[in-house]
């Protein structure tokens, strides 16, 4: 661990002896929102806020950062609601996504492209001690951090709002579709259900991005909002031709082929109908899956950013694909969505109360 320009580090050069044990130990805990059980009802009886939860230290691979903001997102709630990706024994920090401050960096080559006092961004990891950003300190891998210039000019809460959404959104189209990150057939259009929430409106940015043309479905409250973001044709989920209105979009020398559903099986079922009939269609998803079936087939591809940062497939396509995004950032071609900021750590419960009864269009992110 590289702990120059560390404060504690300062201390530890000038100090007594007694003064620099009491140091560490005053900093070895923190203050953070945990999971202290599962599946107990209600669903944030799981959670509690703690002062003495143990400060991670980083390994090589990963970098100690400053939490400033932390955004909260569905799998918080479905980890404690479910007991599912509880990696390490309870209690320890809930939380996934982040902004803040390098505090320290891991001796290894990737942790070592980054310095202490950078600002950086994006994605931790579920369910384990130490990755958990509802804390005052937590770690990353800092092969799928981020960091751009354009940071400078957005607030801690829109960058924590990142993370999350747009990871699942580049893996739901340029993964599991296999969309290019450069459209390469002028007029491809890729249609995003539920467009208006943090997943599918970070698919309507990289998608547009991208060079495609968007289909986008949310309530017609968002038509604007997901204007804004870069989609092309709004439809009403709530319409009932809304099938009809989307295939109605395509043509004949040029069907729809390719759908992200973010929503629900049933979403996915409603994805399929709209690609029926058009050949090579493809699907993907990162909540459930069809149960409808059609001729020809219509594959689904499921989408599981949780799997990150565990070595394997989706580990890879976040490492190569970090830097890409990190220039569409500094080029203009993406922007923080809508944020609900709240302020404070205690903050987290009520930021929990709020996504579980519903967003629209909104991340809710809580600034330390
Ligand atoms: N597999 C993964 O790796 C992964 C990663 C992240 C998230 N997820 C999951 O993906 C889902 C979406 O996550 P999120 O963070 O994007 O959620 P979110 O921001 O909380 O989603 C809220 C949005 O859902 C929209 N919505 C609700 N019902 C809809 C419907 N029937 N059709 C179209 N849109 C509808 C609402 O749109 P309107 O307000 O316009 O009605 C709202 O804007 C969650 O279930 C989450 O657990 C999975």
């Amino acid at each position: 661990m590289n702990l120059r320009g560390d404060p504690q580090s300062q201390i530890l050069a000038g100090s007594s002896q007694s003064f620099v044990w009491a140091r560490a130990a005053e900093t070895r805990t923190m203050k953070a929102v945990v999971y202290v059980s599962s599946k107990a009802t209600p669903v944030l009886a799981n959670f509690a806020v703690k002062d003495d939860v143990p400060k991670p230290q980083p390994a090589d691979t990963q970098l100690l950062v400053k939490v400033e903001a932390a955004a909260i997102n569905p799998v918080d709630l479905l980890i404690g609601q479910l007991g599912i990706f509880m990696a390490s024994p309870l209690p320890f920090a809930a939380g996934c996504d982040f902004c803040g401050t390098v505090e320290a960096v891991g001796a290894g080559d990737a942790a070592q492209q980054f310095a202490v006092g950078d600002r950086v961004f994006g994605y931790t990891g579920l369910g384990k001690a130490g990755f958990g950003t509802f804390a005052e300190y937590a770690v990353v891998e800092a092969s799928v951090a981020l960091k751009c210039n354009a940071a400078t000019a957005m607030s801690s809460a829109q960058l924590a709002s990142v993370g999350v959404g747009m990871l699942t959104a580049a893996l739901g189209l340029f993964h599991a579709l296999g969309l290019p990150m450069q459209c390469k057939a002028p007029g491809t259009s890729v249609l995003i259900w539920g467009a208006s929430g943090s997943v599918g409106s970070w698919a309507t940015q990289l998608a547009r991005a991208a060079g495609y043309s968007v289909i986008a479905v949310c309530s017609a409250r968002n038509f604007d909002y997901v204007k804004q973001l870069g989609a092309q044709h709004v439809v009403d989920y709530g319409a009932p031709d809304a099938v009809a209105q989307i295939r109605a979009l395509g043509s004949s020398s040029q069907p729809i082929r390719y759908a992200f559903s973010t929503i629900s099986s049933a979403s996915c079922d409603l994805c399929v109908e709209c690609l029926a009939g058009t050949a090579d269609a493809k699907l993907s998803s990162c909540q459930g899956a069809p149960t409808k079936t059609v001729e020809p087939a219509v594959p689904c591809e499921s989408v599981f950013l949780g799997s990150v940062p565990n070595p394997g497939p989706n580990m890879s396509f976040v490492e190569q694909v970090r830097d890409t995004l990190c220039e569409w950032f500094d080029e203009g071609k993406l922007i923080p969505g809508r944020v609900r900021e709240l302020h404070g750590l205690d903050s987290v419960m009520e930021g929990l109360q709020m996504v579980s009864a519903g967003m629209s269009g909104e991340k809710v992110v809580v600034v330390f």
